[in-house]
Order: structure tokens, then C-alpha cells, then sequence
């Protein structure tokens, strides 16, 4: 049985006993064989499994999860968290009316973002969120504005940047003084002084979110110390601090790194906040979904033409951005395990006219023909919500698996689809152009079931 990368098997992928890679009870060459490639496939109990995890580790303390909807927002997968009673953290009007639509009831929404417009917080406002997180005294004399003319009050909590390096990606990291977020700590004081004069806020506490993919706990423990004496001095101002924003940023294995222990992160939270007597909330995206999502693709060919071989997959930077924006590393397998096939260290790229187009360099991989299917893992977080239709390429499906079930939980669009939103302008109407025949019935090779409506057949 070849061995699966930690990063998949974390998310429920496993091998079969004909070594063919399933999610969960699902083998993924049948979900190809119906959906076509690429393709991002989801397991639903891995998301699952992952967010009870942190929840019974956080369970001692007054802790509400709220999911980042950004790392993934599929409104199935925004569902299976609001089934498991989380509320949701987002940073558009759009993130929040998919957070509603998936059913989180506005209370539990958290709305962040560090340039909201007027629109926005009236959109949030009139649906009654639980609490904006305000990055800063323009936004917070907006907010201020737009809720008293709706003659509403709004729940609010301060963004403070702690000035603490999360350690991790520079392109990721939030929380230095260098970073757009929030407001600097020593500033803070008087943005409170401020928002308990403006009408319209509640002023509830304090939120703070230094990073992703944070591996190591110090530079957390460092930023809610910072939050801890942040709240003595604001008691001591004489305001009212009953809820703290814990943020995200909770670690995956993608290569060898471990993931963030649930437990120990929790004790970095009771030591440095616990005795506060507050209410928290903290907003992990990655976590709950990274692990348990691949991308499924297939071999366009094993490329010999140059000093080095490369492998040109079916899937390209515009579906996975990550390793092309960050060199994010993402493990990468063929789904037909132990092939008898002679490995290789290969380049693994898509076929889009950049040189950026790589998902791996030197990659350690049999010598996979055309038409072979791989997994990249880890892809369940800022995968498909990272994605664009670059090259005219459509977004990918989306395929949740639970157990033995399976669905399409956004399909692939049709060519019209992609394209249905453009229109000529009116003096072109009429230009020779427009007099050409239509086009001819196109083979939907470069769309395959684009019109499947979803794919319990396969698991039939
Ligand atoms: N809360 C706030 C205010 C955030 O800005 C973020 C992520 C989160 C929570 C969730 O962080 P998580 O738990 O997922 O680490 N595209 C990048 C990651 C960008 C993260 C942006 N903010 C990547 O692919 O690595």
C-alpha cells in the first residue's frame, strides 16, 4: 500500500484496498469518471471531525467558533459548520449573505474587513450581526452614522494590532506594524475614549488576528498578553470589556509541519486570557477545511522535450493559486497508488501561458501517462475561493463527499455560463461581425459535464 502525505491523510483521504485514493469511503477515480477534471472534492466528516477537535479543546471556556468564510465559501460547507452550532466570520456583504443563506443566524456573524463601505455596514446593520470588528476611526464614525440614522445599535469590538509577527508567510502575516489591520495598540485607548462618545455602537471588546498558517504558538501567546494588559488599562479607563476576538490563523500540515495542537493552543489561551472573564470568539478558516479538501486533476502528459521532465496536469494556477502566489507547498500523489511505475523528481505544471504555472518543483513521482489522475492535497482552504477563470478556463466543480454519499455542491459552468454576463455593446450589434453564422454544436471537451447535475450516481 503506498504511504499517503500526512497532509492528506489528515483530511480523511485514504487508499483503498485496490491503493486507489478515496475521500473517506469514496474512491476518487469515480467522482473523475463523473465530474471530470479538474475538480475540487471535499470530505464533509473531516471538516467535522476537525472543528469538534478544537471545540472540545476550547470547551472549558465561554468560546464561540466562528468559521472564516473565506478559507472556503461553498454555502454546503459553510452549512456543516452551522450544523454544528458555529457561527461565521466574513468580510463582504457577499460573505455574509452566503453565511445566512447557508443559515447562521446573524447573531452568531462576525463581520471583519478592514475597508468596509457605507453600503456594508448598513447591509450588516439591517441584518441585525452579532458584531463588527472595526479596524478604524474612519470606519468606526461610519458605522456610528449609518446606525444611528437607522436609529440602531450595533455591537462592536476594536481590531487592535498587537505589532506581533506571526512567524509565518510575510504574505500572510497581519499583525506587524508594517500591515494594514486594525488600529496600533498604543492608539487604542482613545479610538475607545471616541467610539463610547459616538451613538449607535455598543463598545463589547477587543479583536485581534495576527496571521495564518501559524505553526508555532509563541507569537499567539505574545499578541494576548499584549491583548490581556490592553484590557486592564481600558477597565481601568472605566470602559466595559466583555468579549475578545481570539482571530484565526491555526496551522495545517501541508509538508512536514505538524498541525497546531488544538489542546496546547488552548492552554495559551486560558493563560493569557482566561481569568479575564470574557466571552470569545475565534475565527479559524484553514483548520476546519484545508486539510479536507483535494484537487483532483488529470495527467495531460508527461513532458520529455526539455533539460528536465515536467508533468502538465489538467488543473492550473487559476484553480489553485497558492503555490504560484506564496511557493505554497502542496502535497501531490497519483490517485492509482503503487503504479510499478519508476519514480521520478518531477516539475509538476498546468498548461496556462506563465512560467508561474507550477504547482511543484523536483517533486518525487511516478512516471504518470496521460489521462493518470492526481490528488493535490490540502486544497480544502483558499483553493476554490482563491480561484479566477484565467484563460477563459471555468471555475471548477465542487464535490462534497459524507461517508459513502456523494454530491456536486457547485458545478462546473456551461461555456454560456461563463461568458453570460458579457454583452456586446450596442454599436457593435450591427457590425459585419454579428452577421456571421452562429458557431457550429462544439464538442464540450474543454467543459466536460458541465451540465451534470450533481453526481450521486457515482455513488450508486
Ligand atoms: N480572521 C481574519 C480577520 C482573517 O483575516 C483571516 C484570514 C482569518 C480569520 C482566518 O485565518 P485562517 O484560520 O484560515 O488562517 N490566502 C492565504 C491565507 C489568507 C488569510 C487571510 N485572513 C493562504 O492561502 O494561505
Amino acid at each position: 500500500m503506498t504511504v499517503i502525505p500526512h497532509g492528506l491523510s489528515n483530511g480523511g483521504f485514504v487508499r483503498d484496498l485496490t491503493d486507489t485514493l478515496c475521500a473517506d469511503a469514496v474512491p476518487l477515480d469515480r467522482i473523475a469518471a463523473e465530474v471530470g477534471t479538474p475538480a475540487y472534492v471535499y470530505n464533509a466528516r473531516a471538516m467535522r471531525r476537525a472543528y469538534r477537535t478544537l471545540e472540545a479543546a476550547l470547551a472549558a471556556m465561554p468560546v464561540t467558533v466562528c468559521y472564516a468564510v473565506k478559507a472556503n465559501a461553498n454555502l454546503a460547507v459553510i452549512r456543516i459548520f452551522g450544523e454544528l452550532g458555529a457561527g461565521a466570520d466574513v468580510v463582504s456583504v457577499g460573505e455574509m449573505r452566503r453565511a445566512l443563506a447557508a443559515g447562521i443566524p446573524a447573531a452568531r456573524i462576525v463581520f471583519s474587513g478592514v475597508g468596509k463601505t457605507e453600503a456594508e455596514l448598513a447591509a450588516a446593520v439591517e441584518a441585525g450581526i452579532g458584531q463588527v470588528n472595526v479596524e478604524s476611526t474612519g470606519e468606526l464614525r461610519r458605522l456610528s452614522a449609518v446606525a444611528d440614522a437607522k436609529q440602531r445599535t450595533v455591537d462592536i469590538a476594536i481590531r487592535v494590532n498587537p505589532d506581533v509577527d506571526a512567524g509565518t508567510l510575510k504574505e500572510i502575516t497581519t499583525g506587524t506594524a508594517n500591515d494594514k489591520f486594525g488600529i496600533a495598540i498604543d492608539r487604542v485607548p482613545a479610538v475607545f475614549e471616541l467610539a463610547a462618545r459616538l451613538p449607535g455602537l455598543a463598545l463589547r471588546g477587543v479583536a485581534v488576528h495576527i496571521g495564518s498558517q501559524i505553526v508555532d504558538l509563541q507569537p499567539y501567546h505574545n499578541a494576548y498578553r499584549r491583548i490581556a494588559d490592553l484590557v486592564g488599562r481600558l477597565r481601568g479607563d472605566g470602559h466595559v470589556i466583555d468579549h475578545i476576538d481570539l482571530g484565526g490563523g491555526l496551522a495545517i500540515p501541508y509538508d512536514r509541519e505538524p498541525r497546531v495542537d488544538a489542546a496546547a493552543f488552548a492552554a495559551v489561551v486560558r493563560e493569557t486570557l482566561g481569568s479575564l472573564g470574557c466571552h470569545m470568539t475565534i475565527e479559524p478558516g484553514r483548520y476546519l477545511v484545508g486539510s479536507a479538501g483535494v484537487l483532483l486533476a488529470r495527467v495531460v502528459e508527461w513532458k520529455e522535450d526539455l533539460a528536465r521532465p515536467f508533468l502538465v496536469l489538467d488543473a492550473a494556477m487559476n484553480d489553485l493559486m497558492r503555490p504560484a502566489l506564496y511557493k505554497a507547498y502542496h502535497p501531490i500523489v497519483a490517485v492509482r497508488g503503487d503504479t510499478g511505475e519508476v519514480t521520478a523528481e518531477v516539475d509538476v505544471v498546468g498548461p496556462i501561458c506563465e512560467s508561474t504555472d507550477v504547482f511543484a518543483r523536483a517533486r518525487a513521482l511516478p512516471h504518470l501517462k496521460a489521462g493518470s489522475l492526481v490528488a493535490i492535497g490540502a486544497a480544502g482552504a483558499y483553493g476554490a475561493t482563491l480561484s479566477s477563470e484565467y484563460n477563459s478556463r471555468p471555475l471548477v466543480p465542487e464535490v462534497l463527499v459524507d461517508g459513502d454519499r456523494v454530491a456536486v455542491v457547485r458545478k462546473r459552468p456551461s461555456f454560456e455560463e461563463m461568458v453570460g454576463l458579457e454583452r456586446l455593446p450596442p454599436w457593435m450589434e450591427d457590425s459585419p461581425a454579428a452577421d456571421r453564422p452562429p458557431d457550429p454544436e462544439l464538442p464540450n471537451a474543454e467543459f466536460p459535464n458541465a451540465e451534470l447535475p450533481n453526481a450521486e450516481r457515482a455513488a450508486e
